[in-house]
């Protein structure tokens, strides 16, 4: 019997492949890079199976041009690359990868928090040019985390690690989600509040909400005039949840004291006003980058697929629904 093919779009760590190999025909984007879309449609077309990346748009055309792959797992937690309708219209199974990056990206979180208040990268520079004269009291003063408010926005698996991680920092922490988060009251006694009161009363605002209608442009300026002058950003979910010129503007202005992201509203391009402010963190969407994390999920999205293309029900489906109603 000849072996079923898949097809991953990007090379991801070998641990997935090698899962794959051992039961299909495995073929790889031979050169490190996103694929352009006519490649990406023309090289899954007869497929039986794919495996995304978060930067392939997988939408009606997708479905209607490749009827042959029985599943795409996406290489993501987020999937705001999938286009769900028409998924659900083609009745093609999706998938993502949760948990697994979960303790990497709340880490990044804090990464970001600590270098954009401790000025860790302005400073790094300095040394780096050869340009400190030596120790001075007023020299890169910064904002303790200690005792501070902390704001988390979206409140699921990610947002709930990175609260979690503030025990010890004796912070007070806040957060605005859809549903209450018992975890997050009882452990670290946070308050469920509206998004308005958050803006106004958080020293520091880490966003984990997923990218969709609602949370598009969640942050412009009057967001930002609302925040406290003293109030940091930090973004490791999706760009555009953050209007990008915006957030230049309030930045410029002291409307805010800093931000850090990890993420942009038109990857792989930052605003170009971002780089010319010293009160920026910027990091190349690494929120998941440790190998504990990349593994976690390339051994995810392996299995998933292998469900997906022998027609069993993949763990991670995001529309479990499609498994349980007929056409
Ligand atoms: C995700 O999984 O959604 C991250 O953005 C990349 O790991």
């Amino acid at each position: 019997m000849t072996k079923k093919t898949v097809y991953i779009t990007r090379k991801i760590p070998q641990e997935g492949i090698d899962i794959l190999k051992g039961e299909f025909e495995v073929i790889v984007n031979p050169e490190d890079r996103p694929l352009s879309r006519d490649e990406f449609l023309k090289n899954i077309k007869g497929k039986d199976g794919v495996l995304s990346q978060l930067t392939d748009r997988i939408d009606e055309e997708v479905f209607r041009s490749a009827p042959e792959v029985k599943g795409f797992a996406n290489y993501a937690v987020g999937y705001d690359n999938i286009d769900v309708k028409a998924a659900i219209k083609y009745r093609v199974p999706v998938s993502n990868t949760p948990d697994v990056l979960t303790t990497a990206t709340a880490e990044m979180a804090w990464a970001l928090m600590f270098a954009v208040s401790r000025r860790v990268v302005e400073s790094d520079t300095v040394m780096r040019n050869g340009e400190w004269e030596g120790w001075a009291p007023t020299q890169f003063i910064g904002t303790e985390i200690t005792g501070k408010t902390l704001g988390i926005i979206g409140a699921g698996r990610i947002g709930t690690a990175m609260a979690l991680k503030s025990r010890g920092f004796e912070m007070n922490l806040l957060y605005s989600a859809r549903k209450n988060n018992y975890i997050l009251e009882t452990e670290v006694g946070a308050k469920k509040v509206s998004f308005e009161y958050l803006l106004e009363n958080s020293d520091f605002i880490s966003i984990h909400t997923p990218l969709n209608s609602e949370t598009r442009h969640m942050f412009c300026m009057d967001e930002f005039k609302r925040m406290k002058k003293t109030a940091y950003i930090i973004n490791t979910s999706r760009g555009p949840v953050i209007n990008e010129e915006d957030l230049v503007h309030a930045l410029e202005a002291g409307i805010i004291a800093g931000a850090a992201i990890d993420v942009y509203e038109k990857e792989p391009v930052a605003h170009p006003g971002l780089s010319g402010l010293k009160n920026v963190v910027m990091t190349p969407h690494t929120g998941s980058a440790t190998e504990t994390a990349r593994k976690g999920m390339a051994v995810k999205a392996a299995l998933n697929l292998a469900a997906m293309v022998k027609g069993e029900r993949a763990p991670d489906c995001i529309i479990p629904e499609i498994y349980d109603n007929n056409p």
